[in-house]
């Protein structure tokens, strides 16, 4: 599922960079330029990396 369209990112991408440990939205940016547009995507950013983080455990 594409994440940011402005970017082209999708979750796969996200969650696997995460796989290597948590990151928050400024670490995640300087990898992908996410929510760096049009802004739209910033809410769904923050909760999949809430979301990855919880699961990470
Ligand atoms: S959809 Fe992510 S910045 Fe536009």
């Amino acid at each position: 599922m594409i994440l940011c369209c402005c970017a082209n990112v999708n979750e796969r991408q996200v969650a696997e960079l995460l796989r290597q440990g948590p990151l928050s939205l400024t670490e995640l940016q300087r990898n992908f330029p996410v929510a760096q547009q049009c802004g739209r995507c910033r809410d769904a950013v923050c909760e999949a990396l809430r979301r990855f983080a919880a699961e990470r455990g």
